[in-house]
């Protein structure tokens, strides 16, 4: 099987690199000549863990190359992975502009092809995205029928940042929705061939539940992070509670899970708000206002505000006040600013007249053109620290975990900490200066 990649983004590329280390020869398309002219040289567009030494072997073999023309990739492949984005729109409902584009492309490039050609829809699209709208712009443009010469299915996709490569070679499961079972046995068999004796389990559904899989997988993550941050705002009124144990407790509970019950800054990132909003937008557009996803929602947005009313409680107005943000991505070990709580954060701050100071070790550049100028950027943790009337702790970076109260001392104006991701030692922080945990009493 011979497999194309229309859309050379972050689940393209990952899903096209893993396919080629496997052996499995594979076309990516992408109408961005620079990125596929980097492709072809082995070299990821953005940074990924274990990314680009992968695409560089894929590349190499001759089992991996990029092209800007669509219809070649069609043409000479057995199955079509659709992995274009679908942005959020100003109204906060999906932008399904470039996936429409994409179906009309492959409709007409499968005119001319006479062999059967399976369609596997990989982006994140609302219900009946798949069908009613990428299967009838390939049926209309290919003048064909699909379930004759062409198969459809939708397969989300569960790919973190940072952990994209090890997320696609390791899934907890692989979802299939299928237009009919011809379909989902191809998708299947290339699964099967892929995980080898690994394969993980393979739920089998229409296509309308897998794409609600993805979106319902989605907002219980971030109301699973929303939750654990309204019981941290709780703990916070309470002598001697503290989250991080409560957490930790309810997580051994085999019902509930350790993962994604850290509270802190709130979420971020490229999909969350972008698929609980598209979520809201669709369900209310059917008559159902959602309440959980709303809240969810809001209790992200509440988190930033939290954090600078922490500083005003300390500061008393932050008027002039200088304060030191460590951290600006909106996880760790990415250089992507997209919804990240930092660009709430200094939004909060500096409609209160603060003066703001950022220091990323990666994501400085993407912080200016998500921020603007503000705020100022630091080059190193000194520099953001000092003269500074309170810092805080916005992304848990590996280089802040090593930092001691004695950093934080010799730098500052006034040595008040906000811990917002729970890095530091409370005891070992609360001798030397003022320590402020998210979730835990500060009174
Ligand atoms: C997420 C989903 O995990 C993934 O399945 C989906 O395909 C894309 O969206 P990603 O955006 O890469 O992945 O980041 P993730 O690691 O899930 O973290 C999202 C946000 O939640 C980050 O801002 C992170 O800091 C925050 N988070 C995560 C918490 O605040 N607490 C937690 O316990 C976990």
């Amino acid at each position: 099987m011979r497999i194309s990649v229309i859309g050379a983004g972050y689940v393209g590329i990952v899903t096209a690199a893993c396919l080629a280390d496997r052996g499995i020869e594979v076309i990516c398309s992408t109408h961005n000549e620079k990125n596929a002219q980097m492709i072809n040289k082995g070299a990821a567009p953005f940074y990924e863990k274990d990314l680009e030494p992968m695409l560089k072997k894929a590349v190499k073999k001759g089992k991996l190359h990029c092209t800007t023309n669509r219809e070649e990739a069609i043409l000479n492949t057995d199955i079509t992975f659709v992995t274009v984005g679908t942005p959020m729109r100003s109204d906060g409902s999906i932008d399904l502009s470039f996936i429409e584009q994409a179906a009309q492309e492959i409709g007409k490039a499968l005119k001319n092809k006479r062999e059967y050609q399976l369609i596997v829809v990989r982006s994140t699209v609302v219900p009946g995205t798949t069908r009613n709208l990428i299967g009838k712009k390939i049926e209309e443009n290919g003048g064909k029928k699909l379930g004759e010469s062409i198969g459809l299915c939708m397969q989300p996709e569960f790919l973190r940042e940072g952990e994209a490569v090890n997320d696609t070679l390791n899934p907890d499961m692989i979802v299939i929705g299928e237009l009919d079972k011809t379909s989902g046995d191809i998708l299947e068999s290339l699964q099967r061939k892929f995980y080898g004796e690994k394969c993980p389990t393979i739920l089998r559904m229409n296509i309308e539940s897998a794409e609600m899989v993805k979106y319902a997988n989605n907002c219980f993550l971030a109301t699973k992070i929303s939750f654990a941050n309204e019981i941290a705002n709780i703990c916070e009124l309470v002598p001697r509670v503290d989250v991080k144990e409560v957490m930790k407790a309810i997580g051994f509970d085999h019902r509930i899970n350790p993962k994604f019950l850290d509270a802190g800054a709130g979420w971020g990132g490229s999909c969350f708000a972008k698929d609980l909003n598209a979520m809201k937008a669709f369900s209310t557009n059917l008559g159902y206002k959602p309440k959980i996803i709303t809240a969810t929602l809001e209790v992200n947005e509440m988190q930033a505000k939290h954090i600078v009313e922490l500083a005003e409680m300390k500061l008393g107005t932050l008027r002039d006040k200088r304060i030191a943000l460590l951290g600006l991505s909106f996880k760790p070990n990415t250089d992507d600013m997209r919804d990240a709580p930092s660009i709430r954060i200094s939004n909060n701050l500096v409609e209160k007249g603060a003066t703001v100071v950022g220091y990323d070790p990666y994501a400085t550049e993407n912080a200016k053109k998500a921020i603007g100028e503000k705020i100022s950027y630091a080059k190193s943790i000194d520099d953001c620290l000092k003269g500074a009337d309170c810092a805080i702790l916005v992304t848990e970076w590996d280089v802040f975990k090593d930092l001691k109260p004695i950093d934080f001392l010799k730098n500052m104006k006034q040595p008040i900490l906000i811990d917002a991701r729970r890095i530091y030692n409370p005891k070992e922080f609360s001798n030397k200066l003022q320590y402020i945990g998210i979730g835990m009493s500060n009174r």
